[in-house]
């Protein structure tokens, strides 16, 4: 329990007005975009909101000392409860965290403090020619530690791959108040065990990431972007699938099924055909408008032999962005559908693709419940949306079912249970099923080295 002479030392530690205890801002830092609807059981007894690493150091040596739990947080845009507070205790906010360090030219990396927002990253780097390609579709809000603590993916891992592949290092405080410093500039590192991988994706269980060391490369000096319409689902995904069997890598290439496409264009007021059952937007980058154009003639050509009933090639950037913020925009739309949705995260061998959207087809069909289907289908990333009414008795007893059997067949196809938002609270029921007994003790005895007393993140990845 936070006392009232642990939030002395608090406020000690980091200055009177970052603690927080009011019953506002308590709930304000209670929940996440998950839409896991526990916020009035699971508030924070204390916000705290340090701006330096030493700060940081502090707050988990009082923490510590007390047995507090202390879940880390950016902007909360985390899709599994990663930052809810379980457990109580301590919040603790990187968002004072913002600033970009230094831009090393030379080396192509970037350091930035944790709570730096990935767009406003990619804007400093791009300004010089370099690129940072991880987008997150949260980018605008999301921050480099969230993107770390959960290994964000976004639209161009198909040829740039995700978070995990620009981490170089990272200043990391852990449960014991210590500060480590992983990995650093050198391109090849063999020094002891990975640490700085191993914090990826650790969802805020095994340290507190305070700065990190971004690898870039050269932004692509022309890119495109391309919407194919079709009027069968199987169509689009046998595009996708034949375009990165014909050698086109694409940046990004991201589906939306029917539902999802109605949906955002009604939230855009877009007038549509109704006839359009898929619409497959993607990214091509390349050196110049030669190689541009060679890439949209082939993804072209290939549409066409899949019945294509619409290509619209993008005539300037900001019709880019136009096309962009429909595919942006998705998950809020469909969300608006239905009382309740349950996003998940599957990602499957990009060859299974197709088969596991027909999958999830029938067990939309045998729960007679709406799954709207989208996602970065040019790496196999795939976020089926089971939209219910859970106030209906009939929707609640069988929408965990449905959810089950999705994630049983994402295993059944040699995929997982999440692309790129983590485990956090929601999936944690099925983390035995992907890992196994084994796999799950192997977690656990990690977390149990580097966190003995259980303060960081507790209650997140595995059930207890
Ligand atoms: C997206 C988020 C939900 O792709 O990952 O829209
Ligand atoms: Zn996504």
């Amino acid at each position: 329990m936070v006392t009232e002479e642990i939030k002395k030392q608090l406020r000690a530690a980091v200055g009177n007005e970052y603690v927080l205890d009011s019953e506002i801002d308590r709930f304000g830092y209670s929940y996440d975009s998950s839409f896991v609807s526990i916020a009035d059981k699971n508030q924070p007894e204390v916000v705290v909101r340090p701006a330096t690493t030493e700060e940081v150091a502090a707050v988990m040596k009082i923490a510590n000392a007390n047995g507090i739990a202390v879940t880390p947080r950016g902007t909360s845009s985390g899709r599994t409860g990663g930052s809810i507070p379980l457990a109580g205790g301590i919040a603790l906010s990187l968002t004072r965290f913002d600033k970009i360090l230094e831009l090393d030219e030379k080396n192509m990396m970037v350091w930035a403090e944790a709570g730096v927002r990935t767009i406003d990253l990619y804007n400093h780097c791009a300004a010089k020619g370099l690129f940072y390609p991880p987008d997150p579709a949260s980018w605008k809000y999301s921050t480099l530690g969230g993107n770390i603590a959960e290994n964000a993916g976004g639209m161009r891992a198909v040829k740039y791959g995700v978070t995990n592949n620009y981490v170089m290092g990272l200043e990391v405080v852990l449960a014991n108040g210590d500060i480590i410093h992983t990995g650093g500039k050198a391109l090849k590192n063999v020094t002891g065990y990975n640490l700085t991988q191993l914090f990826v994706g650790s969802e805020g269980t095994l340290g507190v990431v305070t700065k990190v060391l971004l690898r870039l490369i050269p932004m692509p000096k022309v890119r495109n972007t391309l919407q194919l319409m079709f009027t069968e689902l199987n169509d689009a995904c046998d595009t996708i699938h034949d375009m990165l069997q014909s050698g086109v890598i694409p940046a990004a290439a991201e589906l939306m099924d029917k539902i999802s496409f109605q949906a955002v264009a009604r939230h855009r007021k877009l007038d549509i055909d109704p006839a359009i059952a898929a619409c497959v937007v993607v990214e091509i980058d390349g050196p110049d408008t030669a190689a541009l154009d060679e890439q949209a003639n082939k993804i072209k050509e290939i549409a066409g032999r899949h019945a294509v009933k619409e290509v619209r090639i993008a005539g300037s950037f900001q019709e880019s962005e136009d096309i962009w913020a429909i595919r942006r925009g998705l998950s809020s739309a469909i969300g608006a559908m239905a009382p309740n949705r349950f996003g998940e995260d599957i990602s499957v061998p990009r060859d299974a693709f197709p088969d596991m959207i027909r999958r999830i087809r029938k067990i939309s069909e045998k729960y007679n419940l709406t799954i709207a289907v989208y996602g970065h289908a040019g790496d196999g990333n795939l976020h089926p949306s089971v939209l219910c009414d859970m106030a209906n008795p009939e929707h609640a007893g069988k929408v965990h079912h449905c959810i089950a059997e999705i994630f049983d067949e994402a295993l059944a196809v040699g995929g997982t249970l999440s692309g790129e938002h983590g485990i956090g609270i929601t999936k944690k029921p099925y983390l035995v099923k992907a890992l196994g007994e084994a796999g799950v003790a192997a977690h656990k005895a990690i977390k149990l080295s580097l966190d003995p007393k259980g303060i960081l993140n507790p209650g997140k990845i595995w059930e207890n």
